[in-house]
């Protein structure tokens, strides 16, 4: 059971002139699954460290479960920590080192109970509150010496869970990368702490095998029903598994929210671009405004957008200013003789296709447009080669708008259609 909260956290690294995470305010609930996603050196590992206790807070307040923790030592913070480099004990079995977190702590019965008898006692004579009191107790009963029964109970559960019951007596090294990454979280998880935090666990895995691992974490979450907040640069990673994304940049949170509403409405022209592989095109577009009407011209076409991006009157204000029309991969269409006569010509533009490249269900179709590099996914039953000029089709009903100066979204594509199944 944990929540985590942030309230105006700032981090300074000794020497450094600016603060790698400057005002950070997020509030984590107990059992969410959370991802914190942004580019390399964005401030993800700080964050989690703090959390974790292994690095100290400059300013602001960090809870746990409403607890203020800025001072308290990770050791006592009853969080666990998985990380790339999984670092298991190669003289050690599985076993043991499952096993490991567990023997390290040692207060037998005999010494625990007198360990609680001093607490009391102190408690009397400081007259310390109760809340205190209870706390000093839990401490002191998280350091008991787990018996042989105890430890072999918790090791098979942890491996019951994930899979690893045929393996506890080989050594890490006989053990493959998705195994050996399970055990680290066998030993994360033997304690039964908290919180879980992963940075890039997936990292050191090869392609198919991160996929594999990905389900199998989500599913490790609902088995445990605890606070995860895991790391990845990856995009995809995130979207695969997280209830909440929190997209960072520069230390800043950028946007907290669901995976689809990340995708289908990022509030700024950073997390259009960050979420969605491949990348959002963003094309240079000049705003006018011509009485009610709204257009916007790009390589020499005028694009009536009275009735698809300014819906809401967003372009007034931009006026005559050049703005990043963004538009997905996947929302361009290609233009055919099939729907040719359907399409409206002022948004189909002619395009050389400088590289097409086949993905089996999909082409992708790389070209230069309006100054930028672009590109688009169409259907592979088309047969198109790098070199060929084709005619797409830009469908402002699809694009996204963005603030010149803030970046902020001003418009946003018709809401998509969302179908539940009834079947
Ligand atoms: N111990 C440290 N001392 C000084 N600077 C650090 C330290 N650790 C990380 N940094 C710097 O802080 C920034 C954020 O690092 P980090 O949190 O590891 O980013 P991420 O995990 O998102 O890649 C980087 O510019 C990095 O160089
Ligand atoms: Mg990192």
């Amino acid at each position: 059971m944990a929540s985590i909260e942030f309230e105006h956290v700032k981090k300074v690294y000794p020497g450094a002139k600016k603060p790698v995470v400057p005002d950070l305010n997020l509030k984590i609930e107990d059992k969410e699954f959370i991802i914190l996603v942004g580019p390399s050196g964005c401030g993800k590992s700080t964050t989690l460290r703090m959390i974790a206790g292994l690095e100290d807070i400059t300013g602001g307040t960090l809870r746990i479960n409403g607890k203020k923790v800025n001072d308290v030592p990770a050791r006592d913070r009853d969080i666990a920590m998985v990380f790339q480099s999984y670092a298991l004990y190669p003289n050690m079995t599985v076993y043991k080192n499952i096993a490991f977190p567990l023997k390290v702590r040692k207060l037998t019965p005999k010494e625990m109970k007198e360990r609680i008898e001093d607490i009391q006692e102190k408690a009397k004579t400081k007259n310390l509150p109760a809340e205190e009191v209870k706390r000093l107790v839990e401490k002191a009963s998280k350091e008991k010496h787990y018996s042989k029964e105890e430890i072999d109970e918790r090791v098979h559960r942890v491996a019951k869970i994930l899979d690893l019951e045929e393996y506890l007596e080989r050594k890490p090294a006989n053990l493959s990368g998705g195994q050996r990454q399970r055990v680290a979280l066998g030993r994360a998880m033997v304690r039964e702490p908290k919180v879980f935090l992963l940075d890039e666990p997936l990292s050191n895995l090869d392609a198919k095998l991160r996929t594999e691992m990905r389900s199998q974490i989500s599913l490790l979450h609902k088995k445990l029903n605890t606070t995860f907040v895991y790391v990845t640069h990856d995009q995809t990673e995130a979207m695969t598994i997280a209830d909440r994304i929190v997209v960072l940049n520069k230390g800043v949170v950028q946007q907290f929210d669901t995976p689809r509403n990340l995708y289908e409405r990022p509030t700024n022209k950073f997390v259009a671009g960050f979420i969605g592989s491949p990348e959002m095109n963003f094309l240079p577009s000049v705003v006018r405004m011509e009485g009610k009407k709204a257009y916007l011209e790009i390589e020499g076409h005028k694009m009536d957008v009275s009735d698809s991006l300014n819906r809401q009157g967003a372009l007034r204000a931009l006026d005559g200013k050049t703005c990043d029309f963004g538009i997905r991969p996947e929302s361009i269409t290609l233009v055919t003789s099939q729907n040719i006569h359907s399409l409206e010509p002022e948004r189909i533009f002619k395009i050389h296709v400088k590289i097409a490249e086949y993905l089996g269900y999909e082409l992708y179709l790389y070209f230069d447009f309006a100054g930028r590099q672009a590109i688009a996914r169409v259907p592979s039953k088309y047969l198109i080669q790098s070199g060929d000029d084709v005619k797409l089709y830009f469908d402002p009903n699809k694009g996204y708008l963005f603030d010149p100066e803030t970046t902020s979204t001003v418009a946003f594509p018709a809401p998509s259609e969302e179908v539940r199944l009834d079947v």
